[in-house]
């Protein structure tokens, strides 16, 4: 039967089924046990993965077992600098932070102008590196601390990655990547070559230590391809198998089933939007409310198709209670549309207004956080 859906690392469309997903890819679902296990070690749980938003993994048990043993990880996530970032994409920027916190772990976090450069219509490839350098500053302003953190961009720190991409790619063939990434006869060698360089940081630490280190990627489900790929590959060079704990995709504004595009702007708010901006996005936002205020106010209104009920889900309700109370008032009628939406506009700006003045600072240190030589 066809997919109504589909879930590439370069496209997401349709109204994403993450059981079958996670049946399709062969990953495994975040359990409660597994959350316990996670929660033994940062006593809170990430609102994220309470709310079920990471919610599959590959090889996290094993991890955590590694690092009960005695034996730490690295983590590893990146970006694709296609333009400024919007709020989906911070996501594993922000959880990953947190899993550095908490588990005092190095992250190593890759910022891939050549692929954008590759997949994308920028005229040159200094442009993917200038929106790669630009998108620096919000993953620094996500919160990583810097004596833990490296972050580089493809083009500058190919040095460190050509050798050991050589050794991937050599392992993987046009078949492998044809059936996992849909390739065709159109598509350009760069794309084809591409995923050897995001496998290539999952083996960064264990190079750099000169012994095995587990590695945990943090990253939206739609990357795993990537490292089906990679974890085929590492055991043949020496390496551990790469972990990953994924998170779904944040929605567009339009709908549960919209995708937030960046060429597209009304239908994601970007980290770099005006107050007006983001306010007037949230404005046109797409919810389940009814046709009539009387309506609404006799029936209540759906949560579950919701658009700005997603948006509190995923980052601005962290405080359960908060959340319950959103769902609860818009179900029985007590809150209606437009207000819900004011609400969450005001939340929107405060952390636009933070997450800004945070990016302005963050100028003053990229080179604590951004390695080249
Ligand atoms: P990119 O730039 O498309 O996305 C960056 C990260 O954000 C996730 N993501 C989302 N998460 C939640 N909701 C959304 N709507 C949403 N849209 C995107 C992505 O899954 C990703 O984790 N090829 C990669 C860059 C990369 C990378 C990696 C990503 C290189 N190495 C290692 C993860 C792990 C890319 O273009 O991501």
């Amino acid at each position: 039967m066809p997919e109504d859906f589909v879930v590439t690392p370069w496209e997401v469309r349709g109204k994403v089924d993450y059981d079958r997903l996670v049946e399709q890819f062969g990953t495994q679902r975040i359990d409660a046990a597994l959350l316990d296990r996670i929660r033994r070690h940062t006593g809170e749980l990430h609102p994220l993965l309470k709310r079920g938003l990471y919610f599959s993994h590959r090889d996290l048990n094993w991890v955590l077992d590694e690092y009960e043993k005695g034996h730490p990880f690295t983590l590893y996530t990146g970006r694709g600098p296609s333009s400024a970032m919007h709020l989906g994409h911070m996501i594993p920027f922000f959880f990953t932070a947190w899993l550095q916190k908490h588990f005092r772990a190095k992250a190593w976090i890759e910022i891939t102008d050549d692929e954008k450069f590759l997949f994308r219509d920028f005229d040159t490839l200094e442009d993917a590196t200038r929106v790669g350098r630009d998108n620096i500053l919000d993953v620094i302003a996500a919160g990583f601390d810097p004596k833990l953190t490296r972050i580089f961009l493809d083009t500058e720190y190919i040095h460190h990655l050509y050798p050991m991409a050589m050794n991937v790619a050599k392992r993987i063939t046009f078949s492998t990547a044809r059936a996992v990434f849909g390739f065709d006869a159109s598509n350009n060698l760069g794309q084809i070559f591409y995923t050897a360089l995001q496998s290539v940081p999952c083996f960064l630490e264990s190079v750099e230590q000169g012994h095995n280190v587990p590695c945990l990627i943090p990253c939206g489900i739609d990357q795993d391809p990537h490292f089906r790929v990679t974890r085929d590959i590492a055991e043949s060079l020496g390496f551990y198998k790469p972990a990953l704990i994924h998170n779904k995709m944040m929605p567009g504004l339009k709908g549960l089933d919209s995708k937030m595009s960046s060429s597209a702007p009304d239908t994601a708010i970007f980290v770099t939007d005006t107050e007006q901006q983001a306010r007037t996005k949230i404005r046109d936002a797409f919810t389940g409310g009814r046709a009539t205020v009387e309506e609404q106010r006799r029936l209540g209104a759906n949560p579950y198709i919701c658009s700005v009920f997603a948006y509190y889900t995923y980052l601005f309700a962290p405080q359960d209670e908060h959340l319950a109370e959103v769902e609860r008032t818009c179900k029985s009628g007590e809150r209606l549309c437009g207000d819900c939406k004011a609400e969450l506009a005001d939340h929107v700006v405060a952390f636009l207004g933070n997450h800004q003045e945070r990016r302005e600072r963050a100028k003053d240190r990229v080179e604590e956080f951004v390695v080249r030589d």
